[in-house]
């Protein structure tokens, strides 16, 4: 089922969060609402749910208006950051609550519970208390109890984010697993990048109440659109651009800035108060020759290993930039004070600088 928001208005006090605002999610998709803290991710969630009405505006499942229908009415299924099990049923009770509340008889109900528990791994956990499970565990049997009513849509609010970082990837991809078996239109709402990039059909990047880009995980990636997409989607290294000079040949762009004649294949425009963004995995690191277009000065500030990677914090006369270099075993790292020249990729990318 197609979801959309037609022309959503929202406001608290005298705070606009949102403004005639437009968003249409595909049938039996993973879309993803990727932002920071406050740019109004669960407020649109709940706007689907029906727990928020907005002041204005529309929302559909499908043709139908849903603006006024009420959260029970919906037939969705949600899950939540922080669980929301009934702490005084067993998990068993938990997942069959659903589906005895829509009048499923009680032995289909079980026999549906039971199966759907099977399904994420549960089956011999089904008659304890959820304060006896772990929080991936508990989050399993909120996705079960999200499930087992075959809703229209399924909505997921960072289920992800209170648990540590291996069961994290765990449970992301069952969760998308599970999505694809059912083919069901899914939300999911997350300020992680790389869980939006790891799961999503398409992601929608928030910023301040407004869509600023909507596409594919690599749509996002190689090719984002503004300055602010660039940086909370892979963390990218921003140059100003001063102007573009006359083409290099080849389809490769020159572009002059602060630091120096630098390239690039981007088919973006050039506006004033654009950027060039730069994927801190795609800086190469050299040994400091005379200086060359298309490379930028800089002094090592900090080193960190991380195992397989090593990132570099560098001093240039832009300030700051951030390199990440594989770690073979046998190099000897950069020492900080290390001089060293970056040499910029083609494959950076012209972006519009945030607008104030
Ligand atoms: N009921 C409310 N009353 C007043 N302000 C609200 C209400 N609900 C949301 N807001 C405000 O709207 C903005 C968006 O909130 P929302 O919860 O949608 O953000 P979010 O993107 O989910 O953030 P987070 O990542 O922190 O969960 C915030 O500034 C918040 O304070
Ligand atoms: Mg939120």
């Amino acid at each position: 089922m197609q979801v959309s928001f037609e022309k959503i208005d929202q406001s608290y006090g005298n705070q606009t969060l949102f403004s005639q605002l437009d968003l249409e999610i595909p049938s039996g998709q993973f879309f993803t609402l990727l932002g920071p803290s406050g740019c109004g991710k669960t407020t649109l969630l709940r706007m689907l749910a029906g727990f928020v009405r907005p002041d204005a505006g529309r929302v559909r499942f499908g043709n139908d208006d849903v603006t006024s229908v009420p959260v029970h009415h919906r037939g969705v299924g949600i899950v939540f950051q922080d669980y929301a099990l009934f702490p005084d049923r067993s998990v068993q009770a938990n997942v069959a609550y659903g589906l005895l509340a829509r009048r499923v008889p009680k032995a289909e109900a079980t026999d549906r519970a039971a199966a759907m528990l099977k399904r994420v791994g549960l089956e011999a956990f089904k008659d304890r208390a959820p304060a006896a499970l772990s929080g991936g565990q508990r989050q399993r049997v909120a996705m079960a109890r999200a499930l087992v009513i075959k809703p229209r849509l399924l909505l997921l609010d960072e289920p992800l984010s209170a648990l540590d970082v291996k069961l994290r990837v765990e449970l992301r991809c069952m969760i998308r697993e599970l999505q694809q078996e059912a083919g069901i239109t899914t939300v999911f709402v997350t300020h992680d990048q790389e869980e939006a990039l790891a799961m999503s059909d398409q992601i929608a990047v928030m910023d301040r109440g407004q869509i600023v880009q909507i596409g594919t995980p690599q749509e996002i990636y190689v090719q984002p659109r503004t300055a602010f997409a660039a940086d909370f989607v892979g963390n990218a290294n921003l140059i100003p651009i001063l102007e573009e000079l006359p083409a290099a040949g080849g389809g490769t762009r020159r572009l002059r800035t602060p630091v120096g004649t630098l390239f690039t294949n981007s088919h973006a425009p050039c506006l004033p108060g654009a950027l060039l963004a730069v994927r801190c995995a795609e800086i190469l690191l050299h040994t400091p020759g005379t200086t060359q277009d298309g490379k930028v000065p800089g002094v090592i500030q900090h080193v960190e290993y991380r195992g397989s990677t090593v990132g570099y914090t560098i001093q240039t006369a832009i300030g700051s930039l951030h390199v990440d270099t594989w770690a073979s075993q046998n190099a000897q790292l950069r020492q900080r004070g290390d001089a060293v020249a970056l040499e910029i990729p083609h494959s950076a990318h012209i972006v519009e600088g945030r607008p104030c």
